[in-house]
């Protein structure tokens, strides 16, 4: 045997248990109580065993226009297993007029030389014709199962039709569509009023989308959904609005699923108040404190399944701070590194959800809405040995300078978390230990993935 972790409580979505757990190989391959004989041997008493949490929504080295985003393949996956990520999945942006498979092979030639735990791509569609529908099909069958499809940003959202086709496709394919749900149409109108009055500071960006354009597109991809039989995942859930389209859905037997964000969850428009509001600009924006009030209740009920980041790091002096008006200033917040410390603090600390559903939604459900369950996603024999040894005693201020995520500005930073990751193992391999990064660039593997599952059990 490899390794033992000894002594730990051992949390899964449905179990918490004091244990030991042996690895060979990069597998968990026993749990027990006084297990003996490994090469290496991590005390946990005291601390919690989690399965290696998977932040299903990131964006590393994302380009958009002239810019990039600030955290690379290497930096954004160092700062996610300091913070107990283990798996991630970014996206591959389909190029007008070319294969999908081509923007897979982009963006791996980009990845897999950086990343440092095990990482997956959902395809972006932004054109739809026939010959890229036939090879939505293909790709489901060979490991691809998601696609991200955008109702804002004009440049890339897909039409009332495409979107239909696509969940078309997806719905005989076996895959599953992650929706960025805000009506575009909603917010041109929004933008250019404000534009007119002259009104064009950081402050008026959320009221240029509000709520009710977000539940709009929620509803009409719910809708499309079921009509042609397909599930829907809608990404950053943030407003009341939303999460009551996809309750309602939900009771009515519908497959929809739904992600939210710690940003939704803890930060609210009042960060427009302070110095530097477009630190705090992302799409859809924060919201009014009060939708908090239903998001931790639609997260720890089930209507959420699945808490991810969405980590977009933009430096704030030199790209966020350039802007015109709003319309400009690059959209998205980091958030890679800071996830189950945050959670665990603000989570389950304050009683909003148990250590159970913690495992749930940061790692058992996206495994297996994303096709990666059981190889990924929880803790027993035959699973990857991706874990997190967590310190519910550590107390870390979450200052920009504290963290590892590249980039200027944290969000988080005004927020000191008692509860974090001292231990992460990346296929039972240490490589995160006391703050200490042991890992190398590239020894994150790149993750094929089953199609989506109809009659999943999520917890
Ligand atoms: O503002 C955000 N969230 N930027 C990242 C792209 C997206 O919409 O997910
Ligand atoms: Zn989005
Ligand atoms: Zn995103």
């Amino acid at each position: 045997m490899d390794t033992l972790i000894r002594n730990g409580l051992i949390v899964t979505a449905s179990e918490c248990y004091t244990g030991d757990i042996a690895i060979e190989a990069g597998k968990i391959v026993q749990i027990g109580t006084g297990l003996e004989g490994a090469d290496e041997i991590i005390d946990a008493t005291g601390k919690y065993v989690f399965p290696g949490a998977i932040d299903v929504h990131v964006h590393l080295e994302m380009p958009s226009g002239a810019l990039v985003t600030s955290d690379d393949f290497f930096s954004g996956t160092v700062a996610a297993a300091h913070g107990g990520t283990t798996c991630i999945i970014d996206f591959a942006t389909q190029e007008r007029g070319k294969p999908l498979s081509q923007a897979i092979a982009t963006r791996r030639a980009v990845a897999d030389s950086k990343t440092v735990i095990d990482y997956a791509l959902h395809l972006e569609i932004i054109e739809v014709n026939e010959r890229v529908l036939a090879e939505i099909n293909e790709l489901v069958k060979s490991g691809y199962p998601s696609f991200k499809l955008y109702m804002a940003y004009e440049e890339i959202m897909l039409q009332q039709d495409d979107l239909l086709s696509v969940l078309n496709q997806l719905a005989e394919s076996g895959g599953i569509p992650m929706v960025h749900t805000e009506n575009a149409w909603y917010i041109r109108q929004k933008v250019r009023r404000l534009l007119s009055k002259g009104k064009t500071a950081t402050a008026y960006h959320p009221l240029s989308r509000p709520p009710e354009g977000e539940a709009e597109a929620a509803g009409r991809i719910i809708l499309a959904g079921e009509l042609v039989g397909c599930p829907v995942y809608i990404a950053h859930v943030s407003c009341s609005e939303t999460l009551a389209k996809i309750t309602a859905a939900q009771h009515n037997g519908l497959m929809v699923f739904a992600e939210t964000c710690p940003q939704y969850l803890l930060l609210s428009s009042a960060c427009f108040d302070e110095p530097e509001p477009e630190r705090y600009v992302c799409s859809p924006p924060l919201r009014d404190p009060s939708h908090q009030e239903h998001l931790w209740p639609g997260l720890a009920r089930g209507n959420l399944q699945v808490v991810s980041t969405d980590h977009c790091s933009w430096w704030l002096r030199g790209q966020k701070d350039q802007a015109e008006n709003f319309t400009q200033i690059p959209g998205g917040l980091p958030g890679i590194e800071t996830r189950l410390p945050l959670l665990y603090t603000f989570g389950v600390r304050t009683g909003h959800l148990s250590l159970n559903r913690l495992a749930a939604v940061t790692s058992t459900n996206p495994a297996k809405i994303f096709g990666l369950f059981p190889q990924k996603g929880t803790i027993m024999p035959g699973s990857d040995a991706d874990l997190v040894i967590f310190d519910p005693h550590r107390e870390v201020r979450l200052t920009a300078e504290s963290l590892h995520q590249r980039v200027d500005h944290n969000p988080y930073a005004h927020l000191t978390v008692r509860g974090y990751p001292s231990v992460t193992l990346s296929r039972g391999r240490v490589i995160v230990r006391d703050g200490h990064f042991l890992g190398e660039p590239g020894m994150g593997r790149f993750l094929l993935r089953q199609p989506f599952e109809h009659g999943l059990t999520l917890l």
